[in-house]
């Protein structure tokens, strides 16, 4: 029996037949506006309701920004933090700021991966975590796509080292089939990409599960909503053509 990890996220569990394989680190791939940072913040926030504290390493966006982010979707994070639950590992501010200053993980320096590494352990070692975040790997190596792989490996070495079961949010353009660039896409345990795409006039939302080691899983593409309580995947629910929803 494989040990999993439930995500949580309504549907989504269902589609890899129970849940993410213990220490997976699993790539969360997309283009602009698809739902990944709500897909890591439900994930984190869903640990947390089940006892499993979890850390959030912020490349793109202010720690004081994501957690406003994730109280508008009723996730609340500032009660866990003060417990020692949870932890937002700030890789975005650089120390610089009055906000940043009450950061207690703070990289100083976010383009030295090592650093970032040194502080996202004492962090998961601090709360104890079991669930991590990174959003997004992308800014890591944006300027030096040779490098990519080594880094997820890296980043990947300290997180199924210490036991967490992971996502590796990765941006990809909007025009892009791909997951974030060859080293990374075969570096990662799991591959799981949400979409976004013009059909008569609207916008449709969807995810495929490419890959996801020590499971069987859905090979569909599912469409999903993002609501006011975050995401509902809809497994009973195939897309077989872009943008046409069916019934399976
Ligand atoms: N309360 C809400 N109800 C419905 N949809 C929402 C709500 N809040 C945000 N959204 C949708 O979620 C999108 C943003 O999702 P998210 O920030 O997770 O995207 P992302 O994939 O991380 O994008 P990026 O790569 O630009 O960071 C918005 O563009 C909007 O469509
Ligand atoms: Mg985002």
């Amino acid at each position: 029996m494989v040990e999993r990890v439930k995500t949580g996220i309504p549907g989504f569990d269902e589609i890899l037949n129970g849940g993410i394989p213990k220490r997976n680190v699993v790539l969360l791939s997309g283009g602009p506006g698809t739902g990944k940072s709500i897909f890591g913040q439900q994930y984190l926030w869903n640990g947390l309701q089940m006892g499993e504290p979890g850390i959030l390493v912020a490349l793109e966006e202010h720690p004081v920004q994501v957690r406003i982010n994730m109280r508008q979707f009723g996730w609340d994070v500032r009660p866990y933090e003060s417990k020692g639950l949870f932890a937002i590992v700030d890789a975005f501010t650089a120390g610089i700021g009055e906000a940043a200053k009450r950061e207690r993980y703070v990289v100083r320096d976010p383009t030295d991966v090592g650093l970032l590494v040194d502080v996202l352990r004492e962090a998961i070692r601090d709360v104890g975590a079991q669930r991590v975040v990174i959003d997004s790997v992308s800014t890591l190596y944006l300027t030096k796509p040779s490098v990519a792989r080594s880094i997820v490996l890296q980043l990947k070495k300290v997180l199924s080292g210490t036991g967490t079961t992971s996502f590796l949010i990765s941006q990809v353009s909007v025009t892009e089939r791909g997951f974030g660039g060859p080293g990374v896409e075969h570096a990662a345990d799991g591959i799981v990409r949400l979409d976004l795409d013009e059909y008569n006039g609207e916008l449709i939302r969807s995810m495929i599960v490419w890959k996801m080691r020590g499971t069987r899983h859905s090979m569909r593409r599912h469409p999903f909503d993002i609501t006011d309580k975050g995401i509902i995947v809809y497994p009973d629910k195939v897309i077989r053509f872009k943008g046409r929803i069916e019934t399976a």
